[in-house]
Formats: structure tokens, sequence, C-alpha cells
């Protein structure tokens, strides 16, 4: 049972969003240094809902000084790892008993479905402070028995400590915003590093008021900043700033790239969670109905804006046009609207930009020789809907095949022989993940080892757990972040040596 540590706030989002935002740093609410600031967007519209700073490297600078500052500061570094646990469970408790308040800011700022902010952003978030909690008390060292050459094993004493990396840069994307600030922060927090938070510009609000809520549960000032900006400016200046430690990054594989190279400047230490292109493995043992479903799920949820979206679907070729149409009858059913409509089923697109990469994407992909198959066109004239679209008939080297969307698009193709699957469903250059739906025990465990992608799911897509290691093979990143691999990226190990 949870005790509440607060009461439940009935506090409505417009509370939040009635008046400019300022950005956190050390323990002040401030503008940028230049004056400049952004307008935040609904998606379901496109009109500004709320305005935030536009930092630039001034600030960026001045939020590194704050969270180097506290970083050295007794009252973080002496303090205890059950202090740093109950800091993380008191946020949790926080962003919990204003969950509602913080679904509705997230809804209206990306654009998802109340429903999807209620039931997922926002409790797996807490769950996540939760898990990282835990691990505050539980980092450890190794005794090691040592062999040198020439002296006695009892002279000496070998051990390894687990030391907290430092100051930590988190840039991070637009499509699940508090969630993604949780699973920078969580990590940071629990091994004692202090952050400077850059959420995306399309999605600023929720890392705003994460921020509210760490100085509500009493976290030192400065062990979080929030500095909102636009990447090329307020994301590069941190990303090349030679006062952080490690830099975390969500977000396109592009960009994954430009900030590694800035970061080996410093040796700043990166861990990159990247684009990916994952494929839906249909083998014909299964049921066409649950593999439809299952496939429609995997790439219209948060309407196709998932890094693991199950964006390439092969189907045995017995129960293709089965499953296809089964696909299809899905996304000519879906209700589009605005996120705060409880009937939504998909949302708009987060801005325009992604928009009209979409349709773009969709333009491409019949260019190259594509069949629609389902959607194909922006929805309405208002805000940035675009329909659920299937594309068919592409050759495996089609831009369409190859290339990350992030849209609700997705192409389908049929295999013959399960010999073939794994070279069809290894062939871009991406390696997040992939989804097998089969229960041909045989087939399936045979499947797994040849794929290269960092989570396989059978006969589920998407779901994550905190405890299991999530991260890219090939150019979908660096690093698994949850689990206890996350530690690694959060901590530096130090031998220590002992002669007696
Ligand atoms: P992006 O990679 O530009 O944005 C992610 C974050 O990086 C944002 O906070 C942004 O401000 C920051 N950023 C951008 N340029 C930067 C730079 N030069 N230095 C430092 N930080 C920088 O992604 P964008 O442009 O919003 O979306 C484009 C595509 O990227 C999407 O269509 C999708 O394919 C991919 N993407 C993948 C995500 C994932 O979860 N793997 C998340 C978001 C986008
Ligand atoms: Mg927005």
């Amino acid at each position: 049972m949870t005790i509440p540590t607060t009461s439940v706030s009935g506090e409505p989002a417009s509370r939040f969003l009635g008046r400019p935002r300022s950005m956190l740093i050390g323990a002040e609410w401030r503008d940028a240094a230049s004056g400049a600031s952004i307008d935040v967007r609904d998606p379901a519209t496109s009109e500004t809902i709320t305005t935030v700073p536009s930092a630039d490297g001034v600030d960026v600078d001045l939020a590194v000084q704050a969270a180097r500052a506290a970083f050295e500061s007794s009252e973080w570094s002496a303090a205890r790892p059950v202090d740093r646990e109950r800091w993380l469970l008191r946020l949790a408790d926080l962003v919990e008993a204003h969950a509602p308040q913080i679904a509705e800011i997230e809804s209206l700022d990306n654009g998802k479905p109340l429903l999807i902010a209620q039931r997922v952003d926002v409790p797996s978030a807490v769950d996540f402070l939760r898990y990282c909690a835990g691990w505050a008390t539980k980092l450890e060292g190794t005794t090691v028995d040592l062999s040198m050459p020439g002296f006695r094993r009892n002279e000496f004493v070998g051990y390894t400590r687990r030391e907290p990396v430092g100051v930590v840069g988190a840039i991070i994307p637009w499509n699940f915003p508090l969630l993604m600030a949780a699973w920078k922060v969580g990590p940071a927090l629990a091994t004692g590093c202090t952050v400077v938070l850059k959420p995306a510009e399309d999605t600023p609000l929720s890392a705003l008021r994460l921020a509210e809520l760490a100085l509500e549960a009493g976290l030192p000032a400065g062990v979080l900043n929030v500095v909102t900006g636009y990447g090329p400016v307020a994301g590069a200046a941190l990303a090349a700033h030679p006062g952080i430690d490690k830099i975390a990054f969500t977000g396109s594989t592009a960009v994954g790239k430009l900030i590694g190279k800035a970061a080996i400047e410093n040796m700043t230490r990166i861990s990159l969670e990247l684009g990916g292109k994952s494929p839906v493995i249909v083998l014909d043992d299964a049921d066409p109905k649950v593999a439809a479903s299952g496939a429609a799920n995997a790439i219209f949820f948060n309407s196709g804006q998932v890094c693991v979206a199950g964006s390439r679907l092969y189907v045995q070729r017995r129960v293709y046009d089965a499953v296809v149409e089964g696909v299809s009858a899905i996304a000519a059913k879906m209700r589009i609207g605005p996120g705060l409509d409880p009937k939504t089923q998909l949302g708009p697109l987060v801005s325009e930009k992604q928009l009209r990469r979409v349709a773009d994407y969709v333009k491409v992909g019949i260019d190259e020789g594509g069949t629609l198959v389902a959607g194909g066109q922006r929805h309405g004239e208002r805000g940035w809907f675009h329909q659920p679209t299937i594309l068919a008939g592409l050759p495996e080297s089609a831009r369409i095949v190859q290339e990350e969307i992030f849209g609700p698009v997705l192409v389908a193709a049929p295999f013959d022989d399960v010999e073939e699957i794994a070279a069809l469903a290894n062939g871009t250059s991406y390696g997040l993940s992939a989804s097998i739906w089969s229960n041909d025990l045989k087939r399936v465990h045979r499947l797994i080892p040849r794929l290269k992608a960092g989570t396989i799911w059978v006969n589920c897509h998407g779901l994550l757990d905190n405890a299991l290691p999530f991260g890219g093979y090939k150019q979908s990143g660096i690093g698994r972040e949850m689990g206890r691999a996350m530690i690694d990226l959060y901590t530096e190990t130090k031998s220590v040596m002992m002669m007696h």
C-alpha cells in the first residue's frame, strides 16, 4: 500500500498554462537571457497555448554551472543513498498526486489522446521514478582478490567503487515527454548525479511541471535544472559544453550522431537512444485476427510517433491477405480527433513539421511504386492530423521501407520462407526492436537470435518494463536504459588497490 504524502490535486491544466512559463536554473525560475521565447502550440488546432523561454548558450552555461555547484555541494554529495531514494519517492508521489493535471498538459502539448497520457505516460513515469528510487540504495562495487606476480595475496586489498558520473546533460524528444524526462532524471538522481534537462521545443511543458514538483519534493536547488530551447541552439550548446560529464539523448539518429561528435571532443560519456524501423513478423501459424490487431496497435499507437513503432509488416504468404485486410479495417475505423476528446483513438502529429514529413513520405512511397491499401491523406484542414496509412507492393530498397517516418504509416510485404525473414527483418540500418507473432516455439526460438535488435517481442509489441534493459543495435543507438544496465550509464567505476 502506498501512503499518499500529498492530497490529490484537482488543479486544472489551465492553472499551469495561464501564463508564460519560465525555466528552472538553480533555485530560480528565469526567462532566457536574450529575452527570446518559443510559442507552445496545441497540435489539434495549431493555436498557441503558452510560451517558454528560448535558451541559448548563455542560459545553458548558467544551468551547467548550477548543476556543477549542486553536484559539489555537501547537501547533495553527502546525502545518503536513502535520502536520494526518499527524494525520488516524494517526486513520484507528487507526480502521481497531480496525475490528472499532468496528463492533460501532456495531451494538450503533444496532441496524444488523454487516455494514453493517463494510462501510459504518467503512470509509467511514476513507476519508473519509484523503480529508480530503489536503485539508490543498491549500488555496489566488488572486492577483488589480486594476483600480481611477486607479491603475497594477503598484502593487498582490491575493490571497486561506483561513483556518480557527474553533471548529466539530458536531451529528450517530444513523443513521450514526461516519460523520457523520467528515464533520464530517475537514474541520474538515483546514482547521485545532477542534471540539466532540455526537453524538445515542441513539448516543453511536462518537464517544467516536473521541475516544479522536484522543488516541492525538497530536492536541493541545482540538482535538476530545466532549460527550454531549440535543438540546434540550446541542445547543441549543452552537448558541446565541457562542463558536463555525460549526455543522455533520445531522438533522431541524425542528431544522435551530431551529439556523439560533439561529446567526444570533451570525452563526455554518451548514451544514445535513436530511431528505428521495427519489423512486425507474422508467421503462418498465427491467428490472423490477433496478429492484425497487434500490428495495428504497433504502428498506430501514439500516431506512430514511437521509436519502437512496428512500421514494417512482414506476413507469411498463407495469412498475408487476412492480416493486411484486418489492419486496414482497423485503420479505416479509427476515430481521429483532438487528444482531449475522449472518443479519440488517433491524435494529431506533434507539429506541422512532422505532418509535412509524414505526408512527404507517403508521396515518396507512392512514387516508389507503392499501392495505398488504407489512408494516405492529411485529415482535415485544421491541426496536424494524418490518416492511418498502409502501403504495399514496395521493393525493400524503397526509402519508405528503409527510413524512419515517425507517423501512422505502415509498409506491408509478404514472405514465403521463414529462412528468408531474418534477412528481410535485418535489412535496414536500424536495430531497435522486432516482434514475432507465432506460437510455434521452435520457429520462434530459432528466429530470436538471428534478429539484430535490442528488444524482441513475441505475440506482443511495444511493451516495456522498468527492469528490462532497453536500447538499440546498429544505428538505433548506444547503451541500454532501464534495468540494472542503466546504472552503467550514470556511474564511473573506480578501482582501488591498497597495500598493507
Ligand atoms: P530531433 O532528434 O531533432 O529531436 C530530439 C531532441 O533533440 C529535441 O530535444 C531537439 O531539440 C534536440 N536536438 C535537435 N537538434 C539538435 C542538435 N543539433 N544538438 C542537440 N540537440 C538537438 O528529432 P525531430 O527533428 O523532432 O524529429 C525528426 C525525426 O527524428 C522524427 O521524424 C523521428 O524519425 C526521429 N525521432 C526519433 C525519436 C525516438 O524516440 N527515437 C524521437 C523523436 C524523433
Ligand atoms: Mg506542442
